[in-house]
């Protein structure tokens, strides 16, 4: 057998999207033959656009979607592992996903769409629109249905918040003034897009993880936003102005914001005001970066860098 034939078949729902797209590349690194679950419209564009660096790349592309049933059967029975990557407004569109893995009963490990926060443990349920209820409602249908699982809590993504500084409606880090939310003292967590892929991937075949959680707690990338702030002051060498927003008047300010500002302050609150991030307890046997001390991740200070 080839070393190729001896690594999982890795399934990638969600490849043309963000996250996908970083999976995709993380499993190919890795080695794995890789599939990736395309919806039928991309088919009919021209150049077939997101498609042909998908093949370029050497993955196999399977025409489906997560409302086509048979679509789903036929590319989940040709796989050892499924790693989705939908939006969690789509998450309940995972349900097809997980019959058709019960159905095919070859897949050794699920990874469904999670990569936020552990919403068994934040702490502002009651004011977060119902968005944490559609992630809950798949965990419990996996683990009635006893489906091999690891869930994957990497807290922030880079690409939400660190380019604006943690500044709802900026599209770059503030060279004048910052608002601090809260005391400024509590810690929220970042993890490069590409690196949530290749954690992701490394607990694919470690029996360590099966049906565990993953948290990714990057110990360079662990900041309040006081801390974030000297770091981005340092780094353009000048002092900003200071506007400091209550926990009342944040809260206040997320009753009266429309969407999507108003889930922006909702993620500000949970992290860096409640500590959603960092207030529990959590064993190094489920920490990516204790569990995988080879993988290099990039660092809040290296993702600053390049916004100077
Ligand atoms: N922690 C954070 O800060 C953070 C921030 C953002 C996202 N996330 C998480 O990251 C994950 C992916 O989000 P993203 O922003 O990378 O998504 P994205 O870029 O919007 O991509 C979504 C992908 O899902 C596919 N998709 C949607 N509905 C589908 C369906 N019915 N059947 C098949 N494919 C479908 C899309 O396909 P098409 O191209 O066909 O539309 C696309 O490939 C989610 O779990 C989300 O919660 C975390």
């Amino acid at each position: 057998m080839s070393e190729e034939a001896a690594r999982s078949r890795v399934l990638v729902v969600g490849a043309t999207g963000r996250l996908g797209g970083s999976l995709v590349r993380a499993s190919l690194a890795a080695g794995h033959p890789t599939f990736a679950l395309i919806r039928p419209r991309h088919f009919a564009l021209p150049d077939s656009a997101p498609l042909k660096p998908l093949a370029a790349a050497g993955v196999t592309i399977l025409k489906g979607s997560l409302d086509d049933y048979p679509s789903l059967l036929e590319a989940v029975r040709q796989v050892d592992v499924v790693i989705c990557a939908v939006p969690t407004k789509h998450a309940l569109e995972q349900k097809p996903l997980i019959r058709a893995i019960k159905e095919a009963g070859c897949v050794k490990r699920f990874i469904p769409a999670e990569f936020g926060v552990d919403h068994t443990k934040v702490q502002i349920c009651d004011m977060d629109h119902g968005f944490y209820e559609k992630k809950a409602e798949i965990r419990r249908l996996i683990e009635s249905e006893d489906i091999p699982h690891t869930y994957i809590y990497c807290n922030f993504l880079m690409r939400y918040l660190l380019p604006s500084l943690v500044q709802p409606g900026l599209d770059a880090p503030p060279r004048d003034e910052v608002t601090i939310f809260g005391g400024g003292d509590t810690k929220g967590i970042f993890v490069e897009e590409g690196d949530v892929a290749k954690f992701t991937v490394c607990t694919i075949e470690d029996p360590r993880t099966l049906n565990m959680t993953l948290y990714l707690r990057p110990p360079g990338n662990i900041y309040s936003l006081n801390e974030l702030v000297s770091l981005w002051e340092t780094k353009i060498n000048k002092c900003l102005k200071k506007i400091h927003i209550t926990e009342e008047q944040l809260v206040k300010n997320i009753q009266n914001a429309p969407f999507p500002l108003k889930m922006d302050l909702i993620f500000i609150y949970s992290a860096f005001v409640k500590g959603d991030h960092t207030y529990f307890e959590i064993d190094s046997r489920s920490e990516g970066t204790q569990l995988y001390p080879d993988v290099k991740y990039t660092t809040v200070s290296e993702y600053l860098d390049t916004l100077v």
